[in-house]
């Protein structure tokens, strides 16, 4: 069995893999090779078959013995082996979580219900390097690529609604953290039902803007019964080059156009994409799933029916929800998908600009799809 080099697996992407893993049956295919940057020499988790001790995620010659490797430990690490790894002549095959290599010409985005013969061409032609999309994106092209691969898409703007795990671990704390102090500010108000609510709202705004600096470490301002209209770094760039005016794309937001002309196989630009892609990516709220308002200027007029036909035959988890308020609020929601594999896709309608303008909106569990989902699948595509 091929020797796999697991790196990263304790933390939270890292660990919704092994559960996947597990439940798909992956280990029964693979002798595991459980590595730790802190912890070298501990005892590996229970899937660990001839390789019971953790070895050091630091240690080139160990990592050298793998026929993959499986990272999930994050772009630093990545940053910091993945050369020396390659340097040291290992020819293995790298799966990563990270954003690190994704834009390398010898990277190719893995997401393969959606471009699973732009896989099969770089393994033909002997790539090695296998990264796992931006969570948006991915989540996005598992519900609507069906638009995409089917040629219609003109353009496409996102308006993204983006969970507290996008963060990491520490912004979901922070999130609940947020909630629960503001609830206690106005605890008592709230269970006196002839209490004034314009007091409770001045209460909760005065507490919002005063949470302590532990509290909003993370994100950086308070969240909690509030947004943030700004993801990831300021690139320091513009969407087109024309105007000067049009600086200050977010990387979140620059990574819905890059990322998925590079996952559809077509370049990988930005203000010179194939097919623009862009909007703004807004943090709120949510625990884990990603959700976005989609608007499509399609390259021609397709009626409703034909469009949500091509979307809910594309893959087996996209799920077309009607558009109407009953199921919408019932199957498209955050709370909903969260845990799950499905990709809803539902407020399916033309919009009012004229009849190649179709909205939509899609939510997407980011730990799942977002990011594990697609190593775990890459790593079956190597083992066939
Ligand atoms: N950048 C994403 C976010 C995380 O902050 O939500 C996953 O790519």
């Amino acid at each position: 069995q091929p020797l796999v080099g697991l790196v990263g697996w304790r933390g939270m992407v890292g660990s919704v893999l092994m559960d996947r893993m597990q439940a798909e049956g992956d280990f029964g295919l693979i002798e595991p090779m459980f590595f730790s940057t802190s912890n070298a020499g501990g005892k590996a988790p229970a899937m660990a078959k001839n390789e019971t001790a953790l070895k050091d995620a630091y240690d080139i010659e160990s990592l050298k013995k793998c026929d993959i490797v499986i990272t999930a430990q994050g772009g630093d690490y990545t940053t910091e082996v993945f050369p020396k790894l390659r340097a040291a002549g290992w020819n293995g095959h790298w799966i990563d979580a990270a954003s690190t290599l994704r834009m390398k010409d010898d990277a190719i985005i893995i997401l393969d219900p959606v471009n699973l013969p732009v896989i099969q061409n770089a393994l033909n032609k002997g790539g090695k390097n296998w990264i796992g999309g931006n969570c948006t994106v991915s989540c996005m092209l598992m519900g609507v690529g069906a638009l995409y691969k089917a040629g219609l898409v003109e353009w496409m703007t996102s308006m993204t609604y983006q969970a507290a795990s996008g963060g990491g671990a520490q912004h979901m704390r922070e999130l609940l953290t947020q909630f629960g102090t503001i609830n206690s500010e106005v605890k008592a108000l709230l269970d006196d039902p002839k209490s004034a609510i314009l007091e409770i709202d001045r209460k909760v705004l005065h507490k919002q803007q005063n949470l302590s600096a532990a509290e909003t470490a993370n994100f950086g301002a308070p969240l909690g019964g509030s947004l943030i209209p700004w993801i990831d770094k300021d690139l320091g760039i513009g969407a087109a080059s024309h105007d000067d005016a049009d600086w200050g794309v977010s990387k979140e937001e620059w990574k819905g156009g890059a990322e998925t002309n590079k996952i559809l196989g077509q370049g990988a630009g930005f203000g010179t994409a194939a097919t623009p892609v862009d909007g703004f990516c807004v943090r709120v709220g949510a625990m884990r799933c990603h959700s976005q308002a989609l608007t499509f200027k399609l390259k021609k007029n397709v009626p409703v029916a034909d469009i949500e036909a091509l979307i809910a035959a594309d893959n087996a988890w996209v799920k077309v929800v009607p558009n109407t308020r009953e199921a919408t609020v019932k199957d498209l929601t955050p709370v909903t998908v969260t845990g799950t594999m499905n990709i809803p896709v539902g407020r399916i309608r033309k919009l009012a600009m004229g009849p190649e303008y179709v909205g939509a909106f899609t939510i997407g569990d980011q730990l799942l799809w977002g990011a594990a989902e697609p190593l775990r699948r890459m790593l079956r595509i190597l083992l066939d």
